[in-house]
């Protein structure tokens, strides 16, 4: 069985979906595996270095899509790339495609690739129970986010994070605020604290409140009228519009006691709440810095502009929208690894099986040969069983 990797052509992205390494793993469990020539040199992997794990190094793109039993990407094709139209064009007919699909969202890709009778596994489907952790490519890729995040914070702040005891007088510490306590969130946190700012953690799951604490953040509590908005699965649940104004009136005196405010709120499968908006900006002291990692959602601040760099009333306002392509080494090695360890579940004796008595293959599966199948992404579609 061809397993198959490309060069990534989402704008910017750097990382590739298959490391050299895993490259190795996947030749000696038995599959055969091609690489379009390049595709790891962004992320720091040479075409020597796919060779000599066994892997074919093949220069015509095409002629590996049109070969691949399975396409392993990080944005699937159909996620809005330049290529897409080609690619999915060059794809074996029902070749099994991994990765990114944004499914919510890209129902045009996603209908695309039905045509090509394949079948789609959306690592963003993936749930989020234990035995599903070392497949969590989102959570792979969130820590890293959360880590760079604060770096490019710290970057951007015209003073230091830890306090400084110097001869020529003491430096206070920055005070570093992080919304929401997600995975990202408590990478964030993590950081922050090791480069030794004062930092705060707000979630509106209190069940956060432990793991704050632990990594020597203050957790920050507001008397919300609803005390844990937590779902049964473990996220978020949606705000009302009153609820995000009361919290918006709230948080005003935390934030703008903030040197840098990280905003990583999100709940699945929607729009970015807005907690930061413009008047709690420009109530900021000037030089503060916001990095919104929610950006490619919407973000968390409303002036949050996606990739580009604000500077309203003195405040630096910065939307990543792909921190992750900036680890690119790191990101596909994890990301790589969530894909690896993915095929090792599918794999039943050689075979590969995809069954929907299985949650972690069902909640993947959104096309099974060109069928749309997930049940949650009939409903996001607005379409019936
Ligand atoms: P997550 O689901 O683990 O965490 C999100 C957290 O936000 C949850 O703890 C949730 O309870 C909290 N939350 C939701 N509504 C809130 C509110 N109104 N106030 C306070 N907290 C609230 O998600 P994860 O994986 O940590 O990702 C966080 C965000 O970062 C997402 O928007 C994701 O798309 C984004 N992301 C951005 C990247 C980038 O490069 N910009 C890379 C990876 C993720």
């Amino acid at each position: 069985m061809i397993v198959a990797a490309v060069r990534e052509s989402w704008p910017g992205e750097k990382c590739v979906a298959m490391t050299p390494q895993r490259a190795g793993m996947l030749v000696k469990a038995g599959f055969e595996v091609r690489v379009e020539s390049g595709c790891g040199l962004a992320a720091g992997f040479s075409d020597e270095q796919y060779s000599r794990q066994g892997a074919t190094v093949i220069s015509d793109r095409h002629a590996v899509l049109g070969a691949a039993h399975i396409l392993v990407q990080l944005h699937t094709a159909g996620t809005r790339h330049p290529q897409d139209s080609t690619d999915i064009a060059a794809l074996k007919q029902g070749a099994l495609v991994i990765g990114f699909a944004d499914p919510y969202a890209g129902r045009a890709g996603i209908e695309a690739l039905a045509g090509r009778g394949v079948t789609l596994l959306a690592m963003e489907l993936l749930p989020r129970i234990s035995r599903a952790q070392n497949m969590d490519a989102l959570s792979a890729m969130a820590s890293l986010a959360g880590y760079r995040a604060v770096l490019l914070a710290a970057g951007h702040l015209p003073k230091i994070f830890p306090m400084m005891v110097t001869a020529a007088g003491t430096i206070t510490g920055a005070r570093v605020l992080v919304i929401g306590a997600g995975v990202a969130g408590l990478q964030a946190i993590a950081t922050a604290r090791r480069l030794g700012a004062q930092v705060s953690g707000y979630d509106v799951r209190s069940a956060v409140k432990d793991q704050i604490l632990s990594l020597g953040a203050k957790f920050i509590e507001l008397p919300m009228p609803r005390a844990d908005a937590q779902t049964a699965g473990g996220y978020a649940a949606e705000q009302s519009a009153d609820e995000q104004a009361r919290q918006r009136e709230l948080m005003m005196s935390v934030v703008t006691d903030s040197d840098v405010v990280i905003s990583t709120a999100a709940v699945p499968g929607r729009k970015s709440p807005i907690l930061l908006t413009q008047p709690m900006v420009e109530a900021m002291a000037a030089n503060s810095v916001i990095v919104d990692l929610a950006a490619s959602r919407g973000g968390n601040c409303e002036l949050t502009r996606p990739d580009e760099v604000v500077v309203h009333h003195g405040v630096t306002i910065l939307g990543p929208t792909n921190l992750p392509a900036t680890a690119a080494f790191h990101a596909s090695q994890v990301y790589a690894n969530t894909i690896g360890n993915l095929l090792a579940h599918l794999m039943k004796k050689g075979e590969l099986v995809l069954t929907m008595d299985d949650q972690i293959t069902r909640d993947l599966t959104v096309l099974k040969d060109g069928v749309l199948v997930n049940a949650v992404i009939k409903q996001a579609w607005g379409i019936g069983n």
